[in-house]
């Protein structure tokens, strides 16, 4: 048996949420640039891939390894390895987001001081929230002229529904910005890059801060670490100001790797001697030339060793784990072990799924299936060359194992529709077939736009109809594709006892 260490005690994986164009690219780079990762501001790959174009976007996957190599970083910092998990900043792909979020011990949101609460940072926030971990609030762009920061503070609070604990506070902004005030450390740092001394901005910021002394909420840990307070940090990332303060602060009081449950209610905890991990994410290989992919694995307990032999829980099927690689610094490397809160990329030439739970010895770990998405945009799926069946068939189920979009098949018979959360979802996928696997697929419309589950001891093969299709989800289950809420409605008064039930 592998003798498991203390070393994931110093692991702090997390992901960076907000809405595109608040920083999030910007305050990854200040981080890898205090991590020594990189030596220059504007360096990371895949830049600003949150703003693209969809045709910028297909250009970018088609070079693939881009996404890839900044799909996770893994850096050392003051004693700490971290890894920050990248998210999608587009709308289109937050399937993907909210997945690579279930693989991240706390969150760090950051939000334009100008701009407040944006929708997706919201959306992003409710995910993080259902699973009541850490968030760290990063409010950006303080060398701007934004808002009052009480007043960004009292939104956070009243539309997120979260408790927010200023750690420091800004002395000024924009043109006038003077500096940050520290309230752990009680002390000012000065901005160096200030035009004008104002003292009236010194006075109101005194004022403030006394009243957040007297009158503000105490940081407690024990709030934070259950995601009902956020610590709230005010800086400029691309002037890197207050973001050496946020990273210290936040690196004492971000939380190790923790505990997971599986589907049988227990909780695999991260001291387990037993290997257990799961699949998040599953990208591509660089290569155009190989079918291979890569799974992204998060480590929960015990740990890896490069060679060990796992279970894929789903089928029991016995896998070797040599071909290898983890994310340190910006260069993929071979590796030889990691442990829990670490993720590594396994070379797949087919076996994983999203979701999958892996775990070596013989006590069989099955994980909470990571959530799926009611999808609201849906296409009917025909290959062009109907002698290509083979390429066809091979290119759709890999790319649905690979979650780039949803497919549902009709309850009988081959017809397949594919469903999905945004568009260009559909287009990756069209794109994808042609390219990696030469099949031309053509869409079509079918005049559905909602989707319900129903409990297979409901189904009745009568529910299918031209406003009702009755199809089944990749998994197997019942499905119910309708055209309306008008024949949702119909539906539900005809067949009063089926439970209708959506996915997140
Ligand atoms: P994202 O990943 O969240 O989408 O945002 P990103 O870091 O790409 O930043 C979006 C824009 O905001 C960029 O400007 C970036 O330079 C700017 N920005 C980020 N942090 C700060 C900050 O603290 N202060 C100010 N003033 N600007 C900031 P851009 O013009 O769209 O891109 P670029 O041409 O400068 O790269």
């Amino acid at each position: 048996m592998v003798k498991t260490t203390n070393e994931y005690k110093n692991r702090v994986t997390f992901a960076i949420i907000s809405h595109p164009d608040a920083g999030k690219t910007t305050l990854t780079e200040q981080l890898l640039l205090h991590g020594g990762v990189i030596r220059q501001a504007g360096t990371v790959k895949g830049r600003g891939s949150n703003k693209m174009a969809s045709s910028d976007w297909m250009a970018i996957e088609q070079q693939r390894g881009i996404s890839v190599t900044s799909s996770v970083l893994q850096f050392d910092y003051a004693g700490k390895r971290i890894n920050i998990l990248d998210t999608p900043g587009h709308e289109d792909f937050s399937e993907d987001t909210y997945r690579t979020l279930m693989a991240v011990d706390s969150a760090v949101m950051v939000i334009d001081s100008a701009k407040g609460i944006e929708p997706q940072t919201r959306r992003l926030f409710e995910i993080v929230a259902k699973r009541k971990i850490p968030v760290f609030t990063f409010f950006n762009k303080l060398d701007r002229d934004g808002r009052q920061a009480f007043d960004l503070v009292d939104e956070l609070e009243k539309t997120l529904g979260i408790e927010a604990c200023p750690m420091n506070w800004p002395v000024g902004s924009g043109q006038l910005l003077q500096g940050i005030y520290d309230l752990q450390a009680d002390k000012l740092i000065k901005y160096s890059h200030t035009k004008e001394l104002d003292q009236s901005v010194y006075d109101e910021a005194q004022t403030e801060i006394e009243l957040l002394k007297e009158a503000g909420n105490k940081l407690d840990e024990d709030k934070v670490m259950y995601g009902r307070q956020t610590p709230v940090f005010f800086g400029s990332a691309l002037a890197n100001f207050g973001v050496e303060q946020f990273l210290n602060e936040y690196l004492k009081y971000a939380p190790a790797p923790s505990e997971k449950p599986t589907i049988d209610q227990q909780e695999i905890q991260p001291d387990d001697p037993q290997f257990t991990a799961f699949v998040f994410k599953i990208q591509a290989n660089m290569n155009p030339n190989h079918r291979d992919r890569i799974a992204f694995v998060r480590i929960v307990s015990g740990n890896f060793v490069k060679g060990m032999e796992v279970t894929l829980a789903r089928n029991g099927k016995k896998l070797k784990l040599s071909n290898v690689t983890e994310f340190l610094a910006d260069e993929r490397e071979n590796i030889q072990n990691a442990v829990p809160g670490d993720i590594i990329g396994l070379y797949d030439t087919g076996n994983f799924q999203i979701g999958d739970s892996i775990f070596s010895g013989k006590k069989r770990v099955e994980f909470e299936p990571l959530p799926t998405f009611t999808p609201d945009l849906f296409n009917r799926v025909l290959a062009k060359d109907v002698m290509k069946q083979k390429t066809y068939h091979k290119g759709i189920n890999q790319l649905v194992q690979e979650g780039t979009v949803q497919l549902f098949q009709s309850w009988r018979g081959q017809e397949y529709i594919l469903g999905a959360v945004g568009q260009l979802q559909f287009e990756v996928f069209q794109f994808r077939m042609a390219n990696e696997y030469n099949s031309q697929v053509i869409f079509e419309p079918i005049g559905k736009k909602i989707a319900r589950w129903i409990d297979p001891e409901d189904l009745d093969e009568k529910m299918n109809s031209s406003r009702s299709l009755l199809m089944r989800d990749r998994k197997g289950d019942p499905v119910i594709l309708f055209e309306n809420q008008f024949s949702l409605n119909w539906f539900a008064d005809k067949y009063p006892n089926v439970k209708l039930q959506a996915k997140l």
